[in-house]
């Protein structure tokens, strides 16, 4: 069976507690780094893959549930599925370009990457939660509501 906007909702919100989770680990190791704790090198790396991995598998999902939901919603639909489309592939581009880093060569520069994605990531998921999960959006009654204009 089909799940209700509200339970794809739950769902959706239940996952971005995880990756705040793990957000909230990279953080952790990223300030034992700054105190001189060398060992969480190794720890850094190993959160913030898994954080990638975590992620790319939650844009999918939100594609796969989420996605055909927003499409007939309400008006703003097709607005609110081509934001999500478009800070997705910029997403998915932006882990590419981070897998590229290396923190054995430039441990600087990978640090200053992983702090800066953690800190977008962040903000994304609140505009999110704002404008395609908040329960005026995401209503279980069937019928198609303009929530903008009224
Ligand atoms: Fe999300």
């Amino acid at each position: 069976m089909e799940k209700k906007p509200s339970e794809i909702r739950t769902t959706i919100l239940g996952e971005h507690g995880a990756l705040r989770r793990r957000l909230a680990g990279v953080e952790a190791r990223l300030a034992s780094l700054r105190q001189g704790d060398s060992g969480a090198r190794r720890e850094l790396r190993a959160e913030f893959d898994a954080l990638c991995a975590e992620f790319v598998a939650h844009i999918a999902h939100e594609e796969a549930i989420l996605r055909p939901v927003l499409a007939d919603i309400d008006n703003w639909g097709p607005v609110r599925i081509e934001l999500m489309d478009a800070e997705h592939a910029a997403q998915r581009q932006r882990i590419l370009a981070l897998a590229q880093l290396s923190p054995d060569a430039d441990p600087a520069g990978y640090d200053q990457g992983v702090r800066a994605f953690v800190d977008d990531l962040r903000a994304d998921m609140e505009a999110e939660e704002r404008e395609c999960l908040s329960p005026d959006v995401l209503r279980d009654d069937t019928t198609s509501i303009d929530a903008f204009s009224g």
